[in-house]
């Protein structure tokens, strides 16, 4: 078989990894040839791509970022997009294409499978927010990293008797949030699925304040918004691609807890720090296992359909049905965050 693979959204720690393991698994088991196309769909409209193989992929599995490069278009958002696709694919005689992305690749997978192409997708993105797979590769790394700086920031709140806000990404989602959150013994946790109300920090802070020494780290979902009608927080700019451009909420909050309670805050926006590097072991195994899973589903003509974990093992789920929905942070987990506030 000729098969295609590409990359595409915001990068993430893994996607080299699982380009790897679908070329290893593709030319050592299937005798496949392998096609990675240039910045996402991108590369399928204008047909750059560049051949893959067990020797281009050495020293792949633990580095950051994406061999292929990354965009965020699609067929879709470029002109004559899709007939460009088409011709890409014909005349390339590509048997398959294996599409690695967040919601947005996906759902032009889906698309695009919809049309006739035979496409197989497969989860990725730090924000974890994919639906119908427990967890996306990134993630790991992510948590890792913003849970070290958090731990870093305690000793230096403590120092200085600080509230200090922790920036994390996740723009609809908390994941990151609440699990960086709760590994970090964060005070309060601001997540996207829960508008906040600034009164009930502000008194909170104040409470533990009263306490005694006193030093508090609150992790902000770059995503978190006010409740309706409590706060007034200015909408972010859009980029080309119709993206609310985050970052920056937790100055917001922080300047007005400051000016509210009189307590000393600071703040920390992790930003792209928790997307790039080297993958952690747990997302280099999950990226491995879903490329390995992948290229057996394109030999059992599996289109149409995403790889994903459920219940620890590796499944097939429809690329329709993973793409309607993003996955929230589940109520469970945030009662556990919750018993930490105060
Ligand atoms: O990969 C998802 C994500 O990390 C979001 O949490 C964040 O808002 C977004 O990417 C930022 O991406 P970029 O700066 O590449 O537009």
């Amino acid at each position: 078989m000729r098969v295609g693979i590409l990359t595409g959204g915001g990068d993430c720690p893994g996607l080299n990894a699982v380009i790897r393991a679908v070329v290893r698994k593709a030319e050592r088991h299937y005798g496949d040839e392998v096609i990675g196309f240039r910045d996402g769909w991108r590369g399928v409209v204008d047909n750059q791509w560049i051949p893959l193989d067990v020797e281009s992929c050495r020293g792949l599995l633990p580095r950051g970022g994406t061999v292929l490069g990354t965009s965020r278009h699609t067929p879709f958002s470029l002109p004559d997009g899709m007939a460009a696709a088409t011709k890409t694919m014909r005349t390339l005689a590509l048997d398959a294409l294996i599409a690695i992305g967040g919601e947005g690749t996906l759902s032009c997978a889906c698309e695009m499978s919809d049309r006739g192409f035979d496409v197989v997708g497969i989860p990725k993105t730090i924000d974890n927010d994919v639906g119908m797979t427990e967890r996306t590769f990134g993630f790991d790394t992510a948590i890792t990293v913003a849970t070290d700086a958090i731990d870093r920031l305690h000793t230096t709140a403590e120092s200085h008797e600080r509230v200090i806000f922790v920036e994390v990404m996740g723009r609809n989602v908390g994941h990151i949030a609440t699990w960086a959150g709760i590994a970090g013994g964060a005070a309060f946790i601001l997540v996207p699925e829960e508008p906040f109300d600034l009164d009930d920090l502000c008194a909170a802070l104040l409470r533990r304040q009263r306490r005694g020494r006193f030093a508090s780290i609150v992790v902000v979902a770059e995503g978190a918004r006010p409740r309706p009608g409590t706060f007034e927080v200015a909408e972010p700019p859009v980029d080309a691609y119709g993206h609310k451009r985050l970052g920056g909420i937790a100055n917001v909050i922080a300047a007005e807890v400051e000016a509210r309670t009189g307590l000393e805050t600071r703040v920390t926006i992790l930003g792209h720090v928790q997307r790039g590097g080297t993958p952690t072991p747990s997302d280099r195994v999950l990226a491995t296992r879903f490329g390995v899973a992948a290229i057996d589903a394109v030999h059992d003509g599996a289109f149409g359909q995403m790889v994903a974990l459920r219940n620890g093992a590796i499944e097939r789920v429809c690329l329709r049905d993973a793409t309607a929905k993003l996955k929230p942070v589940s109520d469970d987990l945030l009662d556990v965050a919750r018993t930490f506030f105060s």
